[in-house]
C-alpha cells in the first residue's frame, strides 16, 4: 500500500515555552520533528510532507534535508490540510502524525498500515485510562463518574485510505478547528477503527514531558 507521512510541525509550542518552534526544540541532539519523520519512514511511509511555520522554514530545511515542507496554517486542522494538498497522487493512505510525539515506535506506524490493508478506511492508535474519570462542573465539583472503560485516549500517527481524507477535508468548512484528523472524517461518518498506540508516542506538551522522553532515551 503506497502510503504517504503527513507530520503537523507547525505550531509554536507555547505550553512548552521554548525559544522556537516545538517541533525545532532538541531531544538528545535531534530536532523533535526529525525524529517523527524518521518513525513514519521506518515504520513503512514511502514518502513524508511537513507542515512548518513559514517564519522558520529555513531552519526545517536545516533539520530535514531533502524532506518536502509544506506552509503551515494557523491551527492544526489548517496545517493538516496544507499538507494534504501537497501528497503525491500515487498515495492511497496518509498517516498524520504530530512532531510533538517523537519517541512513537515504529510498529505503530505498522499496526496502522495493517488495519488500512485490512480494510479500514480510517485507524487511530489508542490507549486505555488507568486513573478513574469524572466529569467536573464549572463551580470545580464532580458532577458524575464517567464510565472509563469506554475511553481511550487517542495518538498518532492516524491512518486514513487517502480518498477519505481529501473528501473528509474538502467538505470541512474552512474555519473548523478540529483537535484531530479522526475527527475530521468522523464529520462525514466514517468509521473509525482504533489499534494498540503505545506509552512510548505520548506528547510532548509541557517541560515535563520533555524531560519524561530525555529519560527515555537516556539522555
Ligand atoms: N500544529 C500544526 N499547526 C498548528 C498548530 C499545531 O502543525 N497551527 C502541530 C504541532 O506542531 C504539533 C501538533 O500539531 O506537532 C500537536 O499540537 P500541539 O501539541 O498543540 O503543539 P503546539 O500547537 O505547537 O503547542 P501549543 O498548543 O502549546 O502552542
Ligand atoms: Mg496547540
Amino acid at each position: 500500500m503506497h502510503a504517504v507521512g503527513i507530520v503537523a510541525a507547525a505550531g509554536s509550542g507555547l505550553r512548552l515555552g521554548s525559544d522556537r518552534p516545538k517541533a525545532l526544540v532538541h531531544l538528545a541532539g535531534r530536532p523533535l520533528v526529525a525524529w517523527a519523520v524518521e518513525t513514519l519512514l521506518t515504520g513503512g511511509a514511502h514518502d513524508v510532507v511537513v507542515a512548518v511555520p513559514v517564519e522558520h522554514r529555513d531552519e526545517f530545511a536545516a533539520a530535514l534535508p531533502g524532506v518536502r515542507l509544506v506552509e503551515g496554517g494557523a491551527t492544526r486542522t489548517a496545517s493538516v490540510r496544507a499538507a494534504l494538498a501537497a501528497v503525491d497522487t500515487r498515495a492511497v493512505a496518509v498517516l498524520v502524525h504530530d512532531a510533538a510525539r517523537p519517541l512513537t515506535p515504529p510498529d505503530v506506524v505498522r499496526r496502522v498500515l495493517a488495519a488500512l490493508e485490512a480494510g479500514a478506511r480510517a485507524v487511530v492508535p489508542v490507549l486505555p485510562v488507568v486513573d478513574t474519570t469524572v466529569a467536573v462542573g464549572p463551580d470545580g465539583r464532580i458532577t458524575g463518574a464517567l464510565p472509563r472503560e469506554a475511553i481511550r485516549r487517542v495518538q498518532t500517527p492516524q491512518g486514513f485510505h487517502r480518498r477519505t481524507l481529501d473528501e473528509a477535508y474538502r467538505r470541512l468548512p474552512a474555519t473548523a478547528e478540529l483537535t484531530d484528523d479522526a475527527a475530521v472524517v468522523h464529520t462525514i461518518g466514517v468509521p473509525v477503527q482504533t489499534v494498540e498506540g503505545d506509552e512510548r508516542a505520548a506528547k510532548i506538551t509541557v517541560a515535563h514531558d520533555l524531560a519524561l522522553a530525555e529519560a527515555q532515551v537516556g539522555w
